[in-house]
């Protein structure tokens, strides 16, 4: 008799300061030696994760096997799980098939090419707004001067959020995306936090409710008070993933590619001297630095394998989008850092149904921060050793805490 194969654990873990530091030698072992692992998650229980971009890709299109939804898969999302999530279960994200289209939909329409192409004077004054107040302190966080402050501007007019609630939002939104790799204990620690934003959600949208206007959260509300197209748990469910995909992303897309392009200095002066490059160049650093690491889990529908390994109905498999775009069967020389690179069919914004509703205005806000740091300074430099930089605690998203510049005009 053949014993079934079953998954390994690796031989080290997601959340250890070596594997933050550099995640990328270790995908490169999962790849070569395990390319499914079996690994558990704490109070998330366990998880099978891929990381070829063939598997990836498999897992993530095959819709009919897999679900992001659970209760597709035959779970139960208990109340206290609803809670604890923040309501994002019964966000876009995670539900399938009818669901997902319709929640879809009601947020589509802000984030069309046609509509995202019309901010764009406003995203490059507000960058270069930034950029000059950093100047006159003379002194450059690229995180919190601007990488972080773009994008909470942006998703905030968009959502119509007030001036006073966007210096907090992050900082509550922050604690709760960085829990993903934690214990009980601390889930429990950050639970003022998880209080502070369904406060902030319910009363934004009651504000809305007796104040309309054009932003996409007018729309939202005005759909679910239509009745029968969104519930009010879904309204706040979107609410929240729009505020948090919108901001708590693209932050890293632009600190990783700062550090990217400064790491690189032959890039650096390639980019400088042919403009024209940039648009290939921030799909790079989507490729190279991957912000969002792992990809929201899949559930399996029905018994089935994948990588030869079962799967039994219900268990999740987590896909490693920050490998598959390392994959050296897919990607030429794939740890060169290459601005010019093509072609660069990288999988950073998912692929299929689920593929990010934000992906045209994430590289329009990408491209304008970009063109107004490579116009405004002559010179850039880490002003502390290379070392002395920390990345963030979320195991799905992969960004700097802090990154402080020297810079010259
Ligand atoms: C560099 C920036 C960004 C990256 C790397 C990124 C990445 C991703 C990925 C990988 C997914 C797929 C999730 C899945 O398949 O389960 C996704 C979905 C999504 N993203 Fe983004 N995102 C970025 C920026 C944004 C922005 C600016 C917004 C604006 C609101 C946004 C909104 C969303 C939404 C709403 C979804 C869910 C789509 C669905 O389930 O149909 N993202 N994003």
């Amino acid at each position: 008799m053949t014993a079934t194969p079953t998954a390994p654990t690796p031989p080290f873990h997601f959340t250890t300061p070596e594997f933050r530091r550099d995640p990328y030698p270790f995908y490169a072992q999962l790849r070569r030696e395990m390319p499914i692992v079996r690994l558990n998650q704490g109070r998330r229980g366990e998880s099978y994760y891929v990381s070829r971009y063939d598997d990836v890709m498999a897992l993530i299109k095959d819709v009919e096997r897999f679900a992001s939804d659970k209760r597709t898969a035959g779970h139960k999302v208990s109340w206290i799980e609803s809670r604890l999530s923040m309501g994002v279960t019964e966000s876009m994200v995670m539900k399938d098939g009818v669901d997902h289209r319709r929640l879809r939909t009601l947020a589509h329409k802000a984030f069309t090419p046609m509509r995202v192409a019309a901010l764009e004077q406003r995203i490059a004054q507000l960058a270069d707004g930034l950029l000059a107040a950093a100047d006159a302190r003379g002194t450059m966080d690229m995180i919190a001067d601007l990488a972080l402050p773009l994008p909470v501007a942006v998703i905030s007019d968009m959502m119509g959020v007030d001036e006073r609630y966007r210096r907090h939002f992050h900082h509550w939104m922050k604690g709760i995306l960085e829990l993903d790799g934690a214990g009980w204990l601390e889930l429990l620690t950050n639970f003022p936090n998880m209080i502070k934003i369904n406060r902030f959600l319910r009363q934004l949208i009651a504000e809305r409710r007796k104040n309309k206007g054009e932003d996409l959260l007018s729309a939202l509300v005005e759909a679910e008070e239509a009745g029968d197209k969104l519930s009010f748990d879904e309204l706040v469910a979107s609410t929240l993933i729009i505020l948090l995909a919108g901001h708590e992303t693209t932050v890293n897309l632009i600190g990783n590619g700062v550090l990217a392009l400064l790491e690189h200095p032959d890039q650096l002066e390639r980019l400088r001297a042919h403009p024209e490059l940039l648009d290939g160049a921030v799909e790079e650093m989507l490729r190279y630095t991957s912000p969002v690491q792992l990809n929201a889990p899949r559930f399996a529908c029905e018994d089935t394998e994948l990588c030869g390994v079962p799967i039994r109905k219900g268990e999740a498999v987590c896909p490693i989008l920050a490998s598959a775009n390392h994959d050296e069967t897919h990607f030429e020389d794939p740890e060169r850092f290459d601005v010019g690179r093509q072609p660069n069919r990288h999988v950073a914004f998912g692929f299929g149904p689920h593929f990010c509703l934000g992906a045209p205005l994430a590289r329009l806000e990408a491209k304008l921060a970009f063109r107004a740091i490579l116009q405004r300074y002559t010179d850039l430099q880490l002003a502390v050793p290379r070392s002395q930089l920390t990345w963030r605690r979320s195991q799905s998203v992969r960004g700097l805490n802090s990154l402080p510049l020297r810079v010259r005009r």
